[in-house]
């Protein structure tokens, strides 16, 4: 309608000049109604919405009169909104422009004009009529927003009989007429009287008018004859005027005296209580001929019964003093506006409260007074009510959210971080709706199955599980496309949960585990003993993986990564699976299983992690048969574990019984032999005497790129030992690789003997000493500093075969201060200072070993620091690493060294690792099955080279 309307517009002012046309509202757009003496106009706001407009009173020639806050006031016009924001304009009957027919009938033109882009404004013309049905009172009084009016009839009944009378004559009203013989006398706040003409009044901002039978006299509130006085308890507006009529042999006064309350209503969290005095004394001249008619209320102009007061919930009492108007915020006639304020949803409540009263005072004074009041609620938080209504065995959410006005709506939801708007949460079968309360606000619910992915399962324990749905309302406020959020968290927990079960199979060369899914592992990650039961894993170890609907086969072979092998005898071999089902977030087990198999011993090569070869020799591998109890490897000491008619094992140490090693390309290759010594054979002929010996060779490879892997595990491992990781972005790496660099500077001095007083010089180096030789440290303290009350206390010590301090082996001489022993060797303090210590190798080595001896001493202040520079050992636990002391203490690196210990039969036993990566694992299990296969080949030659003879 609107849109027509313009265009009508546009195609006039093409053709014509452009003229004021007027337009009429679309239908329903605007509604006007006569209420308690007043027109009453309103006009939907979204009509206008944000256009420009403004109001014009056409006056009797037609010509309009824009209407500004000043002329409106003084003129009897509130131009204001409603409750509901809709613009509202109440025009007095008594305004200016209004045709007055002899005060029964009073006809009002006016017009809205709003701006119309492109066309200027648009005049909406509003016309009303209004009858009066119930006669005037002598005096009535109208408190608006935004003006006092008083109106008081002009007939004096002993003077004139007015019914009778031409009244123009009497007092004549004509234009100009009011200004000339008219005067208003002010009685000002300092008591002090002014009187000044109509025509002054008026350029006051006040109005007056005399109409057929009535003066009325109009101000704005706040002039500076006005005043506020206390009225009892209360206060009033008032002006203290009297209109004169001037006339040679008649004067004609009226006491235009009006008086408005001008308390604001106290407004609490539930209430509105508007007090206003019982009596208005400024009005009242005689209390003793007081005689009160009565209060009544009303809603929007409207007076309302009793009855609908009380439905409605307010209440309406009046004593000596006090009229008491309460309207609980929130009750009908009042509107509730949802707004947002800092985040926070809130409400405004907006109510437009009359008040009229009615008194009858001294003779011929009937009065009656009406108030106006807007009155709105400052913005009340309002916490939404979140109720969780989820009956667990139902197995789905139920939740709600309320209380909302109906200015809300629900827009979307956030489960999850998913957004889910609400077609989308019905496809998913959620079920969404409205609760209606029976104050006209609703609760929006909720319902989610524990089922739906969004929803968060976790495990408890037992067969208990917790559901948790993670819920966000977008809701918006639909008539300030606003949106806000309210979140919350509902937790259910059920005994639901149905565990894995578990079977085992043993085959001649694998171990089958057979799992029958339960409802909650699909959250759990397998586990093969520590190691994630990955694709890449179960590729490279051949396991065999065969996944149904609710089972899970999981077939690992004999020989591969995550066995644990109990038991290796000739008895058999004991190989254990442990599987493990951890959960995904914190890696606790949740179900985990194991068990083990036995076989058959048979043919067998393995490559420990530990170090330790574990091999099998087979009598029937050569021909004739030998005898295996009759074996022993490169060292003739080192004979089987165990041994029978068929079968021998060996189990060594990649570091003893003779077992070399080598470099080969890329590895660390570790050899050794088995030999069978044929003793009662006579060396009839050179060829038999030579094959006479059975050997087989064993070899189990390294890659080097791995031991350094080894290496770097091992340190980060125990870090703190040695201090020294691979890893560089470790802090504490840094500081000492800083220190690291410095080792070319020995600050440790070895001895000639145990007098400590004569040393080898850095030209001595490389050391080369004989087994059962000791050596002998001292720190070298005059090379530190100038103070001669630094001392170095020697914290750890430890001797390895590189130059670089994580060289690895590594054996332990010192630790936190306190001298080690190993299998081959032993460390003793020496009275210091300075800190000395001897070390004495005990046994031999299988090759010529070079070494290098390291040490980390804590530097302090001999004097000050006596007690940590003690040089007495601190053990507290044995086997207990207690190492507390952080690396950022000023530790010094000593370092001395190349040793070379000279060759001999004895050998020194390595330190093996423990711990050793799982990559590594790998490696030396597919190294152990490559030589199986190697060691069988061999053997067949052997066998074939035995049986040519
Ligand atoms: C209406 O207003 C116009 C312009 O101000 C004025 O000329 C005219 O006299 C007024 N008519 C009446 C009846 O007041
Ligand atoms: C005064 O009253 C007369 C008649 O009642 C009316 O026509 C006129 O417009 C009024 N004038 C003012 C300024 O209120
Ligand atoms: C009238 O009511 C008001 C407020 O309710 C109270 O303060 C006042 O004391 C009452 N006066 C009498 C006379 O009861
Ligand atoms: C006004 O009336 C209400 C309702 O009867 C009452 O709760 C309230 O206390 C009264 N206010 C005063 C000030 O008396
Ligand atoms: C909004 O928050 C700011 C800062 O917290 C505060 O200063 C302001 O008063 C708040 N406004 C309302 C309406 O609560």
């Amino acid at each position: 309608m609107a849109v027509t309307l313009q265009l009508r517009f546009a195609w006039l002012c093409l053709l014509l000049p452009c003229i004021a046309l007027s337009a009429n509202f679309p239908s329903g757009v605007s509604k006007s109604e006569c209420l308690n003496r007043v027109f009453w106009i309103w006009v939907d706001k979204d009509f206008v919405g944000s256009r420009e407009w403004y109001l014009e009173a056409l006056n009797a020639t037609g010509t309009p009169v824009q209407l500004d806050d000043d002329l409106a006031s003084q003129c009897g016009y509130s131009i204001t909104k409603d409750i509901y924001g809709n613009l509202e304009m109440r025009i007095s009957f008594l305004a200016c422009w209004v045709l007055n027919v002899n005060d029964l009938q009073f006809d009002l033109k006016v017009q809205l004009l709003v701006r119309q882009n492109g066309v200027g404004f648009i005049p909406y013309p509003v016309s009303l009529s209004c009858r009066i049905t119930d006669p005037w009172n002598v005096r009535e009084v109208l408190c608006e927003e935004n003006f006092m009016e008083v109106s008081v009839r002009r007939i004096v009944p002993w003077v004139v009989d007015w019914m009778t009378e031409d009244l123009q004559a009497v007092w004549p009203v004509t234009e100009g007429g009011i200004s000339q013989s008219w005067q208003v006398e002010f009685q000002m706040p300092d008591l002090s009287i002014i009187t000044v003409s109509a025509a002054k009044a008026q350029r006051m901002g006040y109005g007056l008018n005399a109409t057929a039978t009535r003066v009325v006299f109009r101000a704005p509130y706040n002039t500076s004859e006005s005043r506020i006085i206390k009225n009892g308890s209360y206060h009033l507006e008032v002006i203290l005027a009297k209109m004169y009529y001037s006339q040679p042999l008649i004067r004609l006064i009226v006491d235009t005296t009006t008086a408005c309350p001008a308390d604001p209503p106290m407004i609490t969290n539930t209430s509105i209580f508007w007090l206003t005095p019982a009596i208005l004394s400024p009005l009242v001249l005689d209390l003793v001929a007081y005689r009160d008619r009565g209060v009544s209320m009303g809603v929007d102009g409207r007076l309302l019964d009793p009855s609908v007061i009380a439905t409605n919930g307010y209440s309406l009492s009046k004593n000596a003093t006090t009229v008491n108007v309460t309207v609980p915020i929130g009750a009908p006639g009042g509107y509730t506006e949802s707004d947002i304020v800092n985040n926070t949803y809130g409400t405004t409540y907006h109510i437009h409260l009359l008040l009229v009263h009615h008194w009858r005072g001294a003779t011929a004074d009937t009065t009656r007074h009406s108030a106006i009041k807007p009155i709105n609620t400052p913005f009340m938080p309002q916490v939404p009510i979140f109720i969780n209504r989820t009956v667990p065995e139902t197995r789905y959410f139920n939740v709600s959210l309320g209380n909302f006005f109906p200015d809300v709506g629900l827009k979307a939801f956030i489960i999850k971080k998913v957004m889910v708007t609400l077609d989308e949460a019905s496809r998913r079968g959620f079920r969404v709706g409205t609760v209606d309360n029976k104050n006209g606000t609703s609760a929006y619910v909720l319902q989610v199955p524990f089922g739906d992915p969004l929803v968060e399962q976790k495990y408890l324990e037992g067969n208990k599980r917790v559901y948790t749905l993670y819920v966000t309302y977008i809701l918006t406020l639909l008539s300030k496309k606003k949106d806000f959020t309210y979140t919350d968290v509902v937790e259910c927990v059920l005994k639901d949960v149905v565990p894995p079960t578990y079977d085992k199979t043993c085959t001649n060369n694998s171990l089958i585990l057979n799992m029958t899914r339960g409802n909650m592992d699909m959250y759990w990650i397998p586990y093969i003993r520590d190691l994630p039961l990955t694709q890449a894993l179960a590729a490279s170890q051949n396991y065999k993986i065969t996944q149904r609907a609710s089972t899970l086969l999981i077939e690992v072979p004999l020989f591969s990564v995550g066995l644990v092998y109990e038991d290796i005898t000739l008895r058999g071999i004991r190989a254990r699976l442990d599987f493990a089902l951890k959960d995904n977030k914190t890696l606790q087990v949740r179900s985990s299983y194991s068990f083990a198999c036995n076989f058959p011993t048979d043919r067998l090569l393995l490559c420990l992690p530990n170090g330790t070869m574990k091999a099998t020799v087979l009598s029937l591998d050569t021909k004739p048969r030998f005898d295996p109890r009759e074996t022993h490897l490169k060292d003739p000491t080192c004979k089987p574990q165990e041994a029978n008619n068929d079968l021998a094992l060996f189990s060594f140490s990649v570091f003893s019984c003779g077992t070399t090693r080598q470099f080969v390309g890329g590895y660390l290759v570790y050899e050794n032999e088995v030999t069978f010594d044929r003793k009662g054979l006579p060396p009839i002929k050179p060829i038999i005497s030579r094959n006479s010996t059975y050997r087989l060779t064993l070899r189990c490879r390294y890659p080097l790129t791995d031991t350094q892997q080894v290496v770097g595990k091992y340190n980060t491992t125990i870090i703190g030992r040695r201090g020294i990781s691979t890893d560089f972005s470790n802090e504490q790496a840094k500081v000492l690789r800083k220190r690291d660099e410095n080792t070319q500077v020995s600050d440790l001095k070895v001895a000639r003997d145990r007098t400590f007083t004569s040393f080898y010089h850095p030209g001595d180096f490389p050391l080369l000493i004989q087994q059962e030789e000791s050596l002998y440290f001292e720190v070298d303290e005059r090379r530190r500093g100038t103070s001669p009350t630094r001392a170095v206390r020697l914290q750890e010590c430890w001797a390895t075969p590189s130059h670089r301090t994580d060289g690895f082996p590594q054996w332990d001489l010192i630790m936190d201060g306190c001298a080690q022993k190993g299998t081959n060797y032993s460390v003793d303090l020496v009275q210091g200072p300075p800190s000395r210590f001897q070390l004495k190798i005990e046994g031999g080595l299988s090759e010529q070993y070079q070494l290098f001896v390291y040490c980390q001493g804590l530097v302090c202040d001999s004097l000050l620091e006596s007690d940590r520079c003690q040089t007495a050992c601190n053990e507290a636990k044995p086997g207990v690493w207690r190492r507390t002391v952080p690396v950022a203490e000023p530790y010094e690196l000593l370092s001395a060294g190349p040793i070379r210990i000279g060759p001999g039969e004895a050998e020194v036993q390595y330190r093996h690792v423990e711990e050793k990566s799982w990559s590594t694992w790998i490696w030396l299990l597919s190294v152990g099955l490559a030589f199986i296969a190697a060691f069988t080949v061999g053997s067949v030659i052997l066998a074939l080279r035995l049986f040519v003879c």
